[in-house]
């Protein structure tokens, strides 16, 4: 990665000006591929799956799985940048309400779509995600069945904390940025304990429960909060990240979906400093029974 930029920077000697833009632009797209990647998950729920996990030459264009809940039934739609079918005709501000507001053309999504998650993003985060959705994705015509949903009874459910976009300078403080990823990387939307079918993060942070259903199987989320013997408080560090990237529980078993796939197609290319930072938040987790 450095020596990119050392190249890049012996490019463009002599021609300052174009060199900074181009630097820019190239660091943007590394990042949002990053976020998209690593943390966001995206391809989770927009790609669609083939025997050998994600179909990439149809990337973005609609994920596999239905999401059924009481009051709707929908596929994570076409983000591929085809003109009809996907999102290259939508405008940024388009893009910036479905991702983080959660709002669609036709109305609200459904909360299937983490869109409370991506509160947290930066300013400058949330541009390098819709810049690297625009630059990468081939065009895939596919059109998604249309959902069903129903507004009603709709409440957001973000991560305390993380209710609004972070500044970028917060993510100078360790834990702050534990909890910018643990919100964008969705943790405790899976491991806060549930009322009324929603993540009860006020009182259930991390305390697990949630149960899962996939083609492997049934998987219930685990206690994550640091509880010293129903949680993961009496846990080493490195046995925590090894949980959570490749995805090996602390008796040697490997995780089951959906955290498998999580901790091996995304969680893997966690940076260091992000999973150091998550890990250090974590442990801020008060204990749950
Ligand atoms: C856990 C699953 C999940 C993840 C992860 C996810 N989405 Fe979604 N997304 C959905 C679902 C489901 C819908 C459709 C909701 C509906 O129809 O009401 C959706 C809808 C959208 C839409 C609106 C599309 C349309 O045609 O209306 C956009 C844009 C979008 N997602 C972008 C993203 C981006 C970008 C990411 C990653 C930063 C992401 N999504 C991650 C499930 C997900
Ligand atoms: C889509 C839901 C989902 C998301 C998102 C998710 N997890 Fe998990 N996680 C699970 C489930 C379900 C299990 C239990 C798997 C099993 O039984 O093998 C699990 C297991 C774990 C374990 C292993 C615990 C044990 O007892 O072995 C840890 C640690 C963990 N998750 C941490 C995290 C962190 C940190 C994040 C965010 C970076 C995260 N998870 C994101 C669903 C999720």
């Amino acid at each position: 990665m450095i020596r990119r930029r050392i190249k890049l920077a012996a490019l463009c000697f002599g021609a300052l000006a174009p060199c900074i833009s181009l630097t820019a632009a190239w660091g943007e797209s590394t990042r949002g591929q990053y976020l998209v990647e690593a943390l966001a998950a995206c391809d989770n729920c927009h790609t669609p799956r083939g025997a050998n996990g994600y179909d990439l030459a149809a990337r973005f264009s609609g994920g596999s799985q239905t999401f059924l809940a009481k009051t709707y039934a929908v596929r994570g739609g076409n983000i591929s940048t085809d003109k009809e079918t996907g999102i290259g005709g939508w405008t940024d501000d388009a893009l910036r309400a479905a991702i983080v507001e959660g709002l669609g053309p036709d109305g609200r999504l459904a909360p299937a779509m983490p869109s409370d998650s991506y509160r947290a993003f930066t300013k400058r985060d949330l541009n390098a995600v819709i810049g690297y959705l625009r630059s990468n994705a081939t065009p895939v015509r596919s059109a998604a069945a249309p959902g069903q949903r129903h507004d009603a009874g709709w409440a957001p459910h973000p991560l305390p904390g993380a209710e609004g976009a972070f500044d970028e300078a917060a993510l100078d403080d360790k834990i702050k940025l534990g909890l910018y990823v643990a919100s964008v990387a969705r943790c405790m939307a899976c491991h806060s304990g549930e009322t009324d079918d929603a993540p009860d993060h006020a009182n259930k942070l991390g305390a697990g429960g949630k149960v899962f259903r996939t083609p492997a199987g049934v998987a219930i989320a685990s206690n994550i909060s640091s509880h010293l013997s129903k949680g993961v408080g009496a846990w080493a560090d490195d046995e925590l990240k090894r949980a959570i990237t490749p995805g090996v529980s602390r008796d040697g078993a490997p995780v089951k979906p959906p955290m498998s796939t999580l901790s091996k197609a995304h969680f893997l290319k966690m940076s260091p400093r992000d999973l150091d930072a998550l890990v250090a938040w974590l442990r801020t987790v008060p204990p749950q029974e």
